[in-house]
């Protein structure tokens, strides 16, 4: 691997930074789109041949600098023994989850033979892959699995998650060692970097976020050294100050670097005084939605500090956006903004 990923996930400074997308393969894609009809989206993950088929049409569409693999984090939960189920729209667990249940969950090793599928679809993608190409797996952070076991979704106050925490001490205790099991896959299948998405952890105050959940994330990135990425949307600089991010006995967590949603000022980010690793963000995808005038305008706007700053100082900028493509994007705003970002810098 030698090429824009490959370099800015090193630290080395580029003119162009590499640019890939939360949510890049997906349902406001015209090729997806006719996948899908041809194919549900459980089938879609679970054979190699298409996953591969999804993830590296992200890439011909659009020539995105990296792959992400197709897939999706709530399987782990149904590894475990929940049931699970994509039938139409937004996907349905068979919550809610209790202690019971989770006294009840698979043996570790029997869950994470369930997740074979997508180190044979990380394997097939890389397999296809241009060699210039990055390659990236993800799993969710155990949090945000939680969220979604216990509420059966992301909506509303999470009243029930939140006031269960001796539910998510002993849930916890058996998904952090899946994940492991589960991101070990994803290296084997090929991944260059695997990013554990957050998506409910800003909902948790900053102390709570802190001593609930950041153990759980450190002892993640502690077992794969400098080859996980962090995102997690809605989180503050006091978030990540209470997680242990520099732990006075520890050390830093090693994490490879993060994902930042669109209200962190980027530049200032990548500036930060210490920072190490990867800043990978932060465009709001809401504005992807516009096109001509609007769009070229905000993409300008994005991009002006960021062509301020030296190829040095952004060292490690990943552009991206600051959560997923939104269905309905058009993929001339996709495209459009692709090439506004690799122009202003070449
Ligand atoms: O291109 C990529 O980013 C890779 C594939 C990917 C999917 N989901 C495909 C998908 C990734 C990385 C995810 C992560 C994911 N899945 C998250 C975390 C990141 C985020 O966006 O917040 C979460 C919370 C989920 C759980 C999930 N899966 C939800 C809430 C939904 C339905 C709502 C939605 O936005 O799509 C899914 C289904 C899903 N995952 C689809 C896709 C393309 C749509 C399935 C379809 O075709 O009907």
């Amino acid at each position: 691997m030698s090429g824009r990923f490959a370099r800015a996930l090193a630290g080395e400074p580029l003119a162009v930074p590499p640019i890939w997308l939360m949510r890049q393969a997906g349902r406001y894609q015209a090729r997806y789109q006719a996948l899908r009809a041809r194919h549900s989206f459980e089938a879609l993950c679970r054979t190699p041949e298409l996953s591969a088929e999804v993830a590296l049409g992200a890439v011909l569409d659009f020539d995105f600098d990296a792959a992400i693999l197709f897939s999706d984090l709530l399987f782990p939960l149904e590894a475990l023994g929940m049931r699970l189920s994509y039938d139409d729209g937004p996907p349905k667990l068979d919550g809610p989850l209790t202690l019971e249940r989770v006294r009840q969950f698979r043996p570790l090793e029997d869950a994470a033979a369930r997740l074979v599928f997508q180190r044979d679809a990380m394997a097939a993608t890389r397999a296809e892959l241009p060699r210039e190409k990055g390659l990236i797996g993800f799993v969710g952070g155990p949090w945000t699995l939680f969220v979604y076991a216990v509420e059966g979704t992301h909506a509303g106050a999470l009243a029930r998650a939140k006031s269960s925490l001796d539910l998510y001490r002993a849930f916890a205790d058996r998904i952090v060692p899946l994940l492991k099991e589960n991101i070990r896959l994803q290296l084997d299948g090929g991944a260059d970097v695997v990013m554990v998405f957050d998506t409910a952890a800003g909902e948790l105050a900053p102390d709570a976020f802190g001593r609930d959940i950041g153990p759980d994330l450190a002892a993640l990135a502690r077992a794969f050294p400098k080859q996980l990425g962090y995102y997690a949307k809605g989180v503050q600089a006091a978030h990540l100050a209470a997680s242990g991010w520099h732990d006075a006995r520890e050390g830093p967590v090693p994490w490879a670097g993060v994902g930042l949603d669109w209200h962190w000022d980027l530049a200032k980010a990548l500036t930060a005084n210490g920072r190490t690793g990867f800043v990978q963000g932060n465009f709001d995808p809401s504005r992807l939605l516009a096109t001509g005038r609007q769009l070229e305008d905000d993409i300008a706007r994005f991009v002006a500090p960021l062509r301020g700053l030296s190829p040095e100082a952004r060292r490690g900028w990943i552009c991206g956006l600051g959560h997923g493509v939104l269905p309905g994007t058009p993929e001339a705003s996709v495209r459009t903004f692709v090439n506004r970002v690799r122009e202003s810098f070449a």
